[in-house]
């Protein structure tokens, strides 16, 4: 990572080589919304197959699902987030921005007061006492706390006026409690098992921001592994060390993680943490694990009137299973991946290279062919159609090659093959490593196997 990177220059990339867009970008933008473009798409893409590879292909007792987004509504009362997924939220009255109460005190007291502690009365009470300002434009003229609702609602309903709320969900994780039984029993699950999903969510965030890192629509990679109770504690420990050791294999260094275990708990946890990363804007949360108990499968048990007892077929025991949960959003990781990756290079004569170190598994393409004048576009095509029936692969044939070397680091593609004249001769290549700039020369039958031994996660 570049240690003067800024979230600036990691946003102007992604725009002008097409990783990110500005959602709804001709009309202006829409708040706090991203749209993936060609090569960011293939870069998260391949994120969530790395995570999905090692938390579901490498994990014999670990299934995939795929739920709905809406669900009914009644879910999200057994889930507590109907009554309880709310921020405390203040706005200021002379510039209208809109803050978090909770933050506002953390900024004032530079993280020394724990604000999770406090009830509302008691933010609106230190605020007041301290005369906390506007962050925006210095004011002190705050609205009271309200509750600010973080789930999107939506209505389903053909009859103007009969129209039943429905929510998009603000997490993944329902879609797999609710479905425990259903895996349990075709995959012939034996607890502990684990069930994972990767999609959507949704949440009316009070102040989204910095880029990728908050917005109101994002990706979550989620795994809940179901346990007997007395193995809950040492499941949550060797998650956390799972997640740390995919976050570092996936590329992000260990200088820039760190744990920072909850002190104060969700009314349903029993323990959690998250790993931070060192982000352009400091550290800050990547993922969280947490320790649910029988939280989760209690309440809807009792919400849907249907058991979800687990019956062990060696012991006969009946008993609903805890929880432990990962989970990671997609979109978050991306950005921090970027972050770690980006790097301004001085070459010698002056010049300065931006390159993206990506760990080659999860860049957006493995290989760009370029033949060196467009006299060998027949030959170099032949090579780039049959690198492409294998992972994705680029091809360019417009300006000089160190230009295109140029946008290749910039995009992160680990190896460019040059198609030259010896080529027509002798079937050979030059290979150029992106981090290495080294060179060699292979016969273009060794290619693949050359650049899928590189590639492997
Ligand atoms: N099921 C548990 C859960 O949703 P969370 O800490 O609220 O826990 C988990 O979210 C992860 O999802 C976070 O660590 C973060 O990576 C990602 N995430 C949460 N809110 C986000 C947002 N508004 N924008 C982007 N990513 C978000």
């Amino acid at each position: 990572m570049d240690t003067k990177l800024t979230m600036d220059k990691i946003v102007n990339l992604c725009k002008s080589r097409g990783f990110v867009f500005p959602g709804s970008d001709i009309y202006g933008g829409f708040a706090n919304t991203w749209d993936f473009g060609p090569v960011g798409v293939e870069l998260k893409n391949n994120i969530k197959k790395a995570w999905w590879k090692r938390f579901v292909q490498e994990s014999p007792n670990s299934y995939g699902v795929d739920a709905a987004i809406l669900m009914n509504p009644t879910v999200w009362d057994a889930s507590g987030h109907t009554k309880s997924f709310a921020d405390p939220k203040m706005d200021c009255k002379v510039c209208k921005q809109r803050f978090r109460a909770d933050n506002l005190i953390e900024d004032y007291s530079k993280g020394t007061v724990v604000p999770d502690q406090m009830t509302n009365e008691e933010m609106q009470a230190y605020i007041a006492e301290h005369k906390v300002k506007c962050p925006k434009c210095g004011s002190y003229d705050w609205t009271p706390i309200r509750q600010f609702k973080l789930m999107f609602e939506t209505s389903r309903g053909t009859v103007e006026g009969e129209k039943d709320v429905v929510y998009l969900r603000p997490e993944t994780a329902q879609g797999e409690y609710v479905n425990f039984l259903n895996v349990q029993r075709t995959a012939r699950a034996k607890v502990p098992f684990g069930i994972a999903q990767i999609g959507k969510s949704f949440r009316n965030e009070i102040t989204p921001g910095n880029f990728l890192f908050r917005t109101i629509e994002f990706e979550q990679m989620e795994h809940q592994l179901f346990c007997k109770p007395d193995q809950a504690l040492a499941e949550y420990a060797e998650y956390k060390d799972k997640a740390w050791k995919f976050a570092t294999d996936i590329g992000l260094k260990p200088e820039h993680l760190r744990f920072h275990d909850h002190d104060k708990l969700a009314h349903y946890a029993r323990a959690a943490c998250d790993i931070q990363y060192l982000f352009p804007i400091g550290w800050q949360e990547l993922n969280g694990i947490h320790h649910r108990g029988d939280y989760d499968l209690s309440r809807h048990q009792e919400y849907s009137g249907k058991s979800l007892l687990y019956l062990d077929p060696i012991t006969n025991e009946k008993y609903l299973p805890n929880v432990v949960e990962y989970s990671i959003g997609a979109d978050r990781l991306t950005l921090a991946l970027l972050c770690e990756a980006y790097d301004e290079e001085a070459l010698e004569g002056g010049d300065t290279r931006v390159v993206l170190h990506l760990n080659p598994y999860i860049a957006p393409y493995k290989v760009a062919i370029m033949p060196l004048q467009k006299s060998l576009s027949e030959k170099a095509k032949e090579v780039y159609n049959n690198l492409a029936k294998y992972f994705m692969a680029d091809y360019d044939e417009a300006g000089s090659i160190g230009k295109r070397y140029r946008r290749q680091d910039e995009i992160g593609t680990p190896y460019c093959v040059t198609i030259d004249f010896d080529t027509l001769e002798d079937n050979t290549v030059t290979i150029r490593d992106r981090d290495t700039m080294k060179q060699e020369r292979i016969a273009i039958s060794e290619l693949k196997d050359y650049i899928l031994d590189k590639i492997v996660f």
